[in-house]
């Protein structure tokens, strides 16, 4: 770890979040657990605190997480992510913000059907501005992969418009128990949005649990990625 950082985990009371805590708190993190209810964030937080064992993980409201975390993570439904970002834009002062959203529009959510006007991760850096830096990761990572404990031989696909952005993610990706890549910027966001509905469809037609996916023929992340 290059360094302990203080980590908001929105919606981290729900399956991604609740696993990326955990990971992180594994990895020796601070972090809080973000909520519509203060009250449902302390329990998690208690949960991910005994699993992890660190003393380190606290649980609060979505706004007052996002206030305190140097990074925050949106992990909620396509359904509430616009209000989610609403509640909590006064909260942003310039940090690192990774967007885990999959534009799922249930029930049909193993059909790939984005949004109008591109990826979420686009969306989301328009909507919040200056006052957050975006990042997309972590739309390919089954949840009950990052909770089973078991190792991870999937990809985090990486996006953000600035490359220290995406080395920071791509390092937590790490610290997560996956393998971060550097993927571009925010507009490739399209590409990870759309593959978790073919996963999901995959998921169902081989009776699998957690499919993800593999980037072949690489070995290791550059040391300095391109610019865009
Ligand atoms: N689950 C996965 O394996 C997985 C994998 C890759 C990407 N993703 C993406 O990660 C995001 C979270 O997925 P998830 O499965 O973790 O979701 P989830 O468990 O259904 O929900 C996460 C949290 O979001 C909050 N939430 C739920 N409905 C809400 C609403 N209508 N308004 C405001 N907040 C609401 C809840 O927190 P509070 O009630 O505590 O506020 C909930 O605990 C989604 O965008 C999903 O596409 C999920």
């Amino acid at each position: 770890m290059s360094g302990r950082k203080r980590i908001a985990v929105l919606g981290g009371t729900g399956n991604l979040g609740y696993g990326l805590a955990l990971r992180w708190a594994r990895a020796g993190h601070e972090i809080a657990i973000g909520s519509r209810s203060a009250d449902r964030a302390q329990e998690a937080a208690g949960r991910i605190g005994e699993a992890s064992g660190s003393s380190d993980v606290t649980g609060m409201d979505n706004a007052t997480a996002a206030q305190w975390g140097e990074i925050v993570t949106l992990t909620v439904p396509w359904a509430a992510h616009d209000a989610t970002l609403e509640t909590i834009l006064p909260s942003l002062h310039g940090q690192v913000l990774i967007d885990t959203t999959v534009p799922l529009k249930p029930p049909r959510v193993a059909v790939v059907q984005l949004p109008e006007g591109g990826p979420v991760a686009v969306r989301t850096q328009a909507l919040v501005g200056d006052r957050a830096r975006v990042a997309g990761a972590f739309h390919n990572i089954a949840a009950g992969l990052l909770t089973s404990g078991a190792v991870i031989d999937c990809d985090v696909l990486v996006t953000a418009d600035d490359p220290e952005t995406r080395r920071l993610v791509i390092e937590l990706a790490g610290e997560a128990g996956c393998r971060g890549l550097d993927a571009g910027p925010l507009a490739n966001s399209v590409v990870p949005e759309a593959l978790t509905s073919i996963l999901i469809h995959i998921n169902r037609t081989y009776r699998a649990g957690h499919a993800g996916i593999r980037i072949t023929g690489i070995e290791t992340c550059p040391d300095e990625p391109p610019s865009d």
